[in-house]
């Protein structure tokens, strides 16, 4: 194994990935010698790039938009939460083999267990909005985690009934006309649509509903505080921004190719903002 390791993250478009700031604050705190760099790769050419990848250096990479998919089929081997959940955010690129992983939903509750630490899963539902790829990570992970209920709405309802016929009887399925009353009932809130982030339409839900006992998440950090995070601090709930799973789904990803447990602190937060 040669003494400079390589990370990367494989997307395209790639140019505004926040991965490598993130990764290099982690480089440098723990005096590393290697680097992680946004590789721009097109489809047709992934498999060849992520076979030749170890021969100049590289443990292994993140995988986003759009070949999350396609990762998981190229792998050699997969986690169990990675076929689950039906997508990779990481490889590990270990003799000559790739092993894919997900490590999204592992994320997503490492930002709920650092920002809102009172919220119990088993204590009752979690409402999810959205159905999407992300949706899916963060509804195996709740599922995981115990939550009696995960009451799922979508603007396409086929979407929500598909993910309650492969995940289960946990998971009630709510029209989108009726998200309002989804916001009500859950003990958590997380929006996992598009929706608010810079350059989409506003998350148009009613949020009347929302109260003091609830943790209300998003997964869009930019702008880091949404409508609905906004709406849900006037409220008195407990707020969790998305930047957090996005520093937290990194934590495993810098461990397996460092061998390293990095922090996730407000210098990393900083770093990754600035
Ligand atoms: P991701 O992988 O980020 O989840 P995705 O799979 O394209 O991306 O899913 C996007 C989510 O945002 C979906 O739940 C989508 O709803 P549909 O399934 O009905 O498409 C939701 N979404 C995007 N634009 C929306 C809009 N204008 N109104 C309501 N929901 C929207």
């Amino acid at each position: 194994m040669t003494s400079f390791s390589l990370a990367g993250v494989v997307g395209r478009p790639i140019a505004h990935s926040r991965s490598p700031r993130l990764h290099r604050h982690w480089i440098a705190r723990h005096g590393i010698t290697g680097d992680y760099v946004a590789l721009e790769v097109a489809e047709r050419d992934l498999g060849e790039v992520l076979r030749v990848l170890p021969r100049a250096g590289f443990r292994g990479v993140n995988v986003t938009i759009p070949h999350k998919l396609a990762a998981l089929e190229l792998a050699d081997e997969a986690t169990d939460r990675a076929r689950r959940v039906g997508a990779a955010n990481l490889l590990v690129l270990e003799d000559g083999r790739i092993l894919a992983d997900n490590t999204d939903g592992e994320g997503f509750m490492g930002s709920l267990r650092q920002g809102a630490p009172g919220w119990d899963p088993v204590t009752g539902p979690a409402t999810v909005l959205g159905a999407g790829g992300a949706a899916r990570a963060v509804i195996v992970a709740l599922l995981d985690a115990g939550v009696p209920e995960v009451i799922l709405t979508n603007r396409t309802p086929e979407k929500a009934e598909a993910l309650r016929e492969e995940f289960g009887g946990r998971i009630r399925v709510v029209e989108w006309v009726q998200a309002g009353n989804a916001v009500e009932e859950g003990t958590l809130v997380v929006n996992t649509t598009s929706l608010g982030m810079v350059g989409k339409p506003e998350l148009r839900v009613p949020l009347d509903g929302l109260r003091p006992e609830q943790v209300v998440t998003d997964l869009v950090y930019a702008p880091l505080e949404t409508r609905l995070l906004r709406e849900a601090r006037a409220a008195g709930a407990t707020v969790v921004d998305g930047l957090g799973m996005l520093l937290h789904q990194a934590v495993p990803a810098f461990e397996r190719w460092f061998g390293v447990k990095p922090e996730v602190d407000e210098a990393l937060r900083a770093a990754v903002l600035a």
